[in-house]
Formats: C-alpha cells, sequence, structure tokens
C-alpha cells in the first residue's frame, strides 16, 4: 500500500506534496501513551469474508503493529493474538501507520488493538466482523456529509451515527459518502476522527471520496481501502467489495468532469464480473438531487454521463450525498419512472410494501450528518423533480439503515431531532424484492483498460456533455423568466 501511495501523483501537484512531506520536528513520544495513537480506523481492503485494512497515525515514527484475536477467544488480554505488521509513512506532518489484516474466517467478530509492540505502546481495542458470505443477511447504516468544522458540529454528527446504532444494533459496517471535514487541514481530520473513534472502533468503515476531502491524496492517505488499479488517489480512491449477496462500488467523483473513462469503464467490468444478485453503488456527488447543486455543471454532466451506465449495469440502488438534502427517487430507468408493481410481505414482525422484481435504479440522498443543510428548490430541472418520490429537507440530520436477506433489500431513513426533542422519526422506507438469478455472472468482452487512449477520450466526452449541458441550460429558462417576471 505505502508503495503504491504516491506513485502516480502528477506534476502539477508535486510542489504541494512536498510540503506535506516535509517532516515536522518530532514530538515526545511516550511509551504508555496511547492518547498519542490517533485516528484508528478499520476499512474494506479487498474480500470482506478475509481481509481488512487498518491504519493509524502517531506525531512521532512509531511501528505499524497490530494484535489481532477473534472476539470469542477476547477476555480483556491480547496474549494469545496474531500479530500483523504493516508499512508506515509520513504525510501532512503525522506518521501514517497501515496494516492489511488477511486470512480473516468470513461470519467472525474479531477484536484488535494497533501500536508498537517494542514500545509496549497499544491502542483502546477495537472489533469488527467479517462477511459471512453470500446467504447471510446483513445490515448497515448509511451517513453522508458530516462536513464540520468545529469540535460542537462533529460531536452532534457522531451522536446521530450512536442513534443509528441505537436503531440498527446489528450493522456491520458504516458507509459514509464522503465531505468528512469541511476544511481540508490535520485539525479538522483530528476532530473528525476524535468525535468518530467510538464508532470506527465499533464496526468497519466504507468511506467515499467528498469534494471536500483534500487533494492531493489525504483520502488515500486517511483511509486504507485497496485501490482499484486505475484509481490515481489524488482526488480520492474507487474500489468494491463484495457483502453477503450484494456487491458495492465505491466511486470517486471528484474526477468527474466528466468523470474519467478509467472509472466508468472500471465501474463496468467490476459490476459485469460480480455473481452478486444485489448491485449498489455508493458515491459523492448524487445523480439526482434538488439542493443547492442543482443546476451545477458538474452535477449535471455527471447525471448524463452516469444514469445510463446505471442503466445497463442493472444497479439496485445509488447512496450519495454532496446536496444536503433529502432525495429518494422512484424506480428510474433513461431518467424515466418505470412501472413498478407493489406487494406486501410480513418481515421481522412487520408488514413492509416491497417492490416487487422492479425496473430501474433507485437513487438515494439522505440529507446530512452534520449541521449544514441546503433548501429544496422546486426550480430545479424537470426531470429530477418528476423523479423525485420523496424530497424535503427535514431539518434534522439523517442516517440510513439498510438490511439485505437473500431476494430482499429494506431500506429506511431516519431524522434525528438533535437539537431538540432527542427524538429518532422515520422519514422515508422503502423495499424491493426480486427473483434470484442464481446464476454466475454472464460472459462479457471487458472494456478498455488502455488508459492512454482513454484520456483521449474523455477530452472528446468533455466536449459533448458540455454541449449537452448547455442545451439542458436552456430548459431552465422559462422558469428563470416566470422568476424575473414574478419578482418584478
Ligand atoms: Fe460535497
Amino acid at each position: 500500500m505505502k508503495k503504491r501511495l504516491f506513485e502516480k501523483s502528477a506534476l502539477s501537484l508535486a510542489l504541494a506534496a512536498i510540503l506535506l512531506f516535509t517532516p515536522a520536528t518530532p514530538v515526545a513520544f511516550a511509551a504508555g501513551d496511547i492518547a498519542a495513537i490517533e485516528r484508528v480506523v478499520v476499512t474494506f481492503h479487498g474480500d470482506a469474508q478475509t481481509q481488512r485494512g487498518v491504519s493509524w497515525f502517531t506525531p512521532e515514527k512509531t511501528r505499524a503493529d497490530v494484535q489481532l484475536m477473534k472476539a470469542a477467544d477476547y477476555h480483556g488480554i491480547f496474549d494469545n493474538a496474531v500479530p500483523y505488521e504493516g508499512t508506515v509513512s509520513y504525510y501532512a506532518k503525522n506518521y501514517g501507520h497501515r496494516v492489511v489484516l488477511d486470512h480473516l474466517e468470513p461470519g467472525t467478530e474479531y477484536v484488535y488493538r494497533v501500536g508498537d509492540r517494542e514500545l509496549g505502546v497499544w491502542s483502546e481495542p477495537g472489533t469488527f466482523v467479517t462477511d459471512a458470505g453470500k446467504d447471510s443477511a446483513f445490515s448497515f447504516l448509511a451517513i453522508t456529509d458530516v462536513q464540520a468544522g468545529s469540535e460542537e458540529n462533529f460531536q452532534k454528527a457522531s451522536e446521530l451515527l450512536d442513534k443509528g446504532f441505537e436503531t440498527v444494533p446489528d450493522a456491520q459496517f458504516v458507509a459514509n459518502m464522503g465531505d468528512f471535514i469541511n476544511d481540508c487541514n490535520n485539525e479538522q481530520w483530528d476532530m473528525y476522527f476524535r468525535n468518530f473513534e467510538r464508532h470506527h472502533l465499533r464496526a468497519t468503515l466504507a468511506p467515499v471520496s467528498g469534494n471536500h476531502d483534500g487533494v492531493p491524496s489525504w483520502f488515500r492517505y486517511q483511509f486504507p481501502v485497496s485501490a482499484a488499479a486505475p484509481s490515481l488517489g489524488l482526488t480520492g480512491d474507487y474500489y468494491s467489495f463484495d457483502y453477503g449477496n450484494a456487491h458495492f462500488a465505491v466511486l470517486n467523483t471528484n474526477d468527474m468532469f466528466p468523470m474519467t473513462s478509467a472509472q466508468v469503464n472500471w465501474l463496468r467490468n467490476d459490476m459485469r464480473a460480480s455473481g452478486a444478485d444485489w448491485k449498489i453503488v455508493m458515491m459523492h456527488r448524487s445523480l439526482y438531487s434538488a439542493g443547492k447543486n442543482y443546476n451545477k455543471p458538474d452535477t449535471m454532466i455527471m447525471h448524463n454521463r452516469l444514469v445510463p451506465v446505471m442503466d445497463e449495469l442493472g444497479i439496485d440502488l445509488v447512496l450519495a450525498g454532496h446536496d444536503h438534502m433529502y432525495f429518494r427517487t422512484k424506480q428510474m430507468k433513461g431518467d424515466q419512472a418505470q412501472e413498478t408493481t407493489y406487494i406486501q410481505e410480513v418481515y421481522n414482525g412487520e408488514t413492509i410494501t416491497f417492490a416487487d422484481n422492479p425496473q430501474g435504479t433507485i437513487y438515494v440522498l439522505p440529507n446530512t450528518a452534520g449541521t449544514k443543510r441546503y433548501p429544496v428548490h422546486p426550480e430545479t430541472f424537470q426531470k429530477i423533480l418528476d423523479a423525485g418520490e420523496v424530497v424535503m429537507q427535514p431539518g434534522r440530520p439523517v442516517f440510513a439503515g439498510i438490511t439485505i436477506d437473500g431476494d430482499k433489500l429494506i431500506y429506511n431513513a431516519y431524522a434525528y431531532d438533535i437539537d431538540g426533542t432527542k427524538e429518532i422519526e422515520r422519514i422515508d422506507s422503502y423495499a424491493i424484492q426480486k427473483t434470484l438469478s442464481g446464476e454466475p455472472p454472464a460472459p462479457f468482452e471487458p472494456d478498455s483498460t488502455d488508459y492512454a487512449s482513454l484520456w483521449r477520450q474523455d477530452l472528446n466526452n468533455l466536449v459533448t456533455l458540455l454541449i449537452r449541458a448547455v442545451i439542458d441550460y436552456c430548459a431552465l429558462i422559462p422558469q428563470l423568466i416566470r422568476d424575473a417576471i414574478g419578482n418584478g
């Protein structure tokens, strides 16, 4: 991982990288001082049944050691722990430690601690569970856009995730759709990790790169994911993993002007190679939203570029962020709502309405976990408004809980009245049931991985997509005129 960390850095960013790599004066590091171990996080890293990435930071260079035990064998001491060793690298006045935990057993809860075995310095113990495989149900939590800049606002967002775990106590991982911080600096990353430490020590994180998460390479440095081969790592990373009966592709929408063909082709090849029955994409910029960014060229270009790809790949659910409002679409295909039939069934004691073998994709933007919320813009594109099934600003932070159990996907969104009653309200529910194919993925001809020619293609795409965006903007002109007359 260390070897790959900066190998593809672009020349234009070299100066910034040099500044970030210049070591600071070493800070005294006392043995036994666990407070010096910061930003501990476990992420997906390849096979979710057998591998995890773990990273942490120290102000002074120390070893990268991890001790790992099955939770069933752990009774407060790490005497028979399995030792792992990783790499240490310097970035932005910190030493980052990165270890790949491998040869794990599927469906197993583990306890670990990170530190330096020679100094005898260790973190608090943390836990995570491994994926039990295709036949096992699982749940996870989704939040987005913590995007705080103060201790108080990070604390509030972390309180929201407390409520998430209270509501979905069996959540096996947390997906965060990006913008972890507002201004990308050490102070805010420290505040983020300080407030979310208890969550990171509890469950695996699936991080998504947001546009506030820093250039160059901050995301890659903070989160030990196993990046896809063509991911440059400068503006974030893209990667994928199977979990249960679902395949998750995590995109980096920061290289989105337009999204690089390298990434689009990777997504196509990655999804088509998966035998999972549920296909989920997680990304920062949302393809459907009516918040502040509704008419931004990057949002429109990405919409036009990626909606056909989601259609082609048969994606069931797209989770996104960025626009700090709540938006759930109908079943969408080709920008058209699909005729859908529904059935009712009792699941875990609750009568749930399931979309029955629906066509198309559901796009969800679960507001924000933070305090900065954008109002709904009703003057946005008609095709976006027409796609919306639930469109609102609930005025409270939101988390989503998602369960996948065989042929069922159950989605719930909850708002938390953090500044008032401290009550949780379920603000949206949606569920899908579909007949599972049970078939392995069909053979396919992989899309090009000739990156030089793909970059040339990107230039052509940019012109085409800009023209398309201008045409889209024309659709807003009548509304703008009406507004102008109305205001006059
Ligand atoms: Fe954003």
